[in-house]
């Protein structure tokens, strides 16, 4: 029996400042049967696409891709922040409220033509899914599709990912 996801999001009203309801995804990843369930659906929509690797940016984007990655048998790279990793990288920039933010990927991170599934736990803005779309293609990956536990669907990060198949797996 499947059980209802959103009953393992929490709601934070005014996090982290006044006006912001924030969707907290850890009682869902604290619960097995719930993360199983979220993963199984990602895992899905990856093997209908023939998925070959897996691409998540830092740092929940870990939690969500990796258990996609082992049940798919396929590899996972990390695409992370400023300053983290240790070898030859490209660097995509995004904005945030106040000012930018970059994210890396190490150049042997994804091979030319790889069929790549992007993932995170959240699309807001778009800007981080689309600064990690941005490294794969730099690397000559082939962004097959992204996925994403939740969506917020005011802040409109669907409209910067348009050409790409979407799946989220709840809309608030
Ligand atoms: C959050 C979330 C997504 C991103 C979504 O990560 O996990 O990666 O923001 O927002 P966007 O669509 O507007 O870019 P955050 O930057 O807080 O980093 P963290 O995962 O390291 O906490
Ligand atoms: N929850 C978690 N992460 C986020 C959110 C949110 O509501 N908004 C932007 N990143």
């Amino acid at each position: 029996m499947a059980v209802d996801l959103t009953k393992y999001v929490a709601s934070i009203p005014d996090f982290p400042e006044k006006g912001i309801i924030f969707r907290d995804l850890s009682p869902l990843m604290a619960d097995g049967t719930a993360y199983k369930q979220a993963t199984d659906q990602i895992v899905q929509f990856a093997r209908d696409k023939n998925v070959e690797m897996i691409v998540g940016p830092e740092a929940r984007g870990f939690i969500v891709g990796c258990p996609v990655a082992y049940e798919l048998g396929v590899g996972f790279s990390p695409a992370r922040k400023k300053g983290k990793l240790p070898r030859e990288t490209v660097k995509a920039s995004y904005q945030l409220e106040y000012g930018t933010a970059e994210l890396y990927l190490h150049r042997d991170a994804v091979k030319p033509g790889q069929r790549v599934l992007v993932a995170d736990d959240l699309l807001a803005t778009g800007g981080t899914i689309s600064a990690t779309i941005d490294l794969v293609k730099q690397l000559g990956g082939v962004v097959v599709g992204c996925a994403f536990i939740i969506e917020l669907d005011a802040l409109k990060g669907r409209d910067r990912i348009k050409d790409y198949d979407v799946l989220s797996l709840m809309h608030y």
